[in-house]
């Protein structure tokens, strides 16, 4: 399916391709690492980390997945439009006006006016019950968390199915003690629900990080996100796997950016290029233009940055502008206007990663790829 817009798409310009068999193999290796007892809920919010969401959901779904989370109710409802059938875990907050429309779905809940509310309605909702062990932004803080469970039962019509937490520190760093912290803290909220006699069948703390690190964190469901897509969560996730589990785990990217070039021109040497006159050349210069900027998801931050054309690398001159970048071809010598051009992605061998789009950035791979503009084309290939 292709997303559209108010203004449409701009597929003649710039597009993503979406590698279908990487997004399978990245859930066939999850399903080998948490076994088949284990749910398997990828995270398709922020448009399925940029990939689509309801063709990245299909997909997912398809290679086994057994449940799907978003961020809003507007995300649940977009996928179950487009025929989902598995479980969908909203993970952002519904506004209390909205949750009569939310009932399909599962809700996640920190807060007593959301269980009053859905109480009010009183059609069978179920719900996953949000404990604080330490991120600090949503969750019952432990000492409010039993008086907040026995309010849920008071309300025949909810069904208080999971338990969820979130790690704060768990792919940033190689120590992972705060993490054992949080974990230390699940374990005690389920400790003090299962002695007040209340059993939660589903509880799920598991990121990407953790599920890949610590089959420990596995529970009953896992919630990878990035990984799902093929992308590492970072570094030391990367480093700390590496010491811990090598055990054939390999995930595949998923994304291309491509785009094709707009006019090449030969310039002559100590000429500026693009705003602000940044870059001046120092040899006459044969430029690509390629129609594409900021406003498509192309950081304007980026330095050192560079593309890839007929599988060469190219590096970017001047500023990124709101629709266009210029770069430099003079070293290639049979390129030619509407040549391929790939801005994220592999082509022969070279390769720009989102990581590496994100060290250009100042940023993470998980950014880069979300703020490729959801008007551009994701074509399945
Ligand atoms: C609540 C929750 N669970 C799981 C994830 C997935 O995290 P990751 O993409 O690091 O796997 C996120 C992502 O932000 C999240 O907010």
């Amino acid at each position: 399916m292709i997303l559209t817009t108010p203004i449409g798409i701009y597929q003649e310009l710039t597009w993503v391709e979406i590698s279908k068999n990487a997004l399978v193999n990245n859930i066939r290796q999850f399903r080998k690492l948490v076994g088949e007892k284990v749910l398997i809920c990828p995270c398709v919010k922020a448009n399925a980390y940029g990939h689509g969401l309801a063709q990245t959901a299909r997909i997912f779904a398809e290679a086994g997945a057994d449940w799907l989370a978003v961020n809003a109710l507007y995300e649940a409802k977009a996928l179950q439009k487009s025929g989902i059938q598995i479980p969908i875990y909203i993970m952002g907050h519904v506004p209390l006006d909205s949750l009569e429309e939310a009932m399909d779905f599962r809700l996640v809940v920190y807060d007593p006016k959301t269980i009053e509310r859905l109480g009010e309605i009183g059609r069978p909702v179920k719900i996953h019950l949000k404990v604080e062990t330490g991120n600090n932004r949503q969750g019952v803080l432990i000492e409010n968390l039993l008086d907040f469970a026995q309010k849920i039962q008071n309300h025949k019509n909810i069904e208080l199915e999971g338990l969820a937490t979130h790690f704060a520190n768990i792919e940033d760093t190689t120590d992972h003690s705060y993490a054992e912290l949080q974990l230390r803290r699940f374990h005690q909220a389920i400790d003090l629900l299962e002695k007040a006699g209340i059993h939660i069948p589903i509880k799920h703390c598991a990121n990407s990080a953790a599920t890949i690190l610590f089959p420990k964190t596995h529970f009953q469901m896992v919630r990878p996100g990035i990984a799902a897509y093929g992308m590492w969560p970072s570094k030391e996730t990367y480093v700390a796997f590496a010491k811990e589990r090598a055990d054939g785990f390999e995930l595949k990217p998923a994304f291309t950016w491509k785009t094709k070039i707009a006019q090449i021109k030969k310039i002559p040497s100590g000429e500026c290029v693009g705003y602000g006159c940044t870059y001046k050349t120092t040899r006459e210069t044969r430029l690509a233009i390629l129609p594409i900027g900021y406003y498509d998801g192309y950081d304007r931050g980026v330095h050192g940055a560079y593309v890839l054309i007929h599988g060469q690398r190219v590096p970017v001159r001047g500023r990124v502008c709101m629709n266009i970048i210029m770069v430099d071809v003079s070293d290639i010598s049979d390129v030619k206007l509407e040549d391929e051009v790939v801005l994220i992605g592999r082509d022969g061998n070279e390769e720009i990663s989102a990581e590496l789009f994100g060290n250009w950035a100042g940023t993470i791979n998980y950014e880069i790829t979300t703020r490729v503009n959801e008007r551009i084309e994701r074509r399945i290939v």
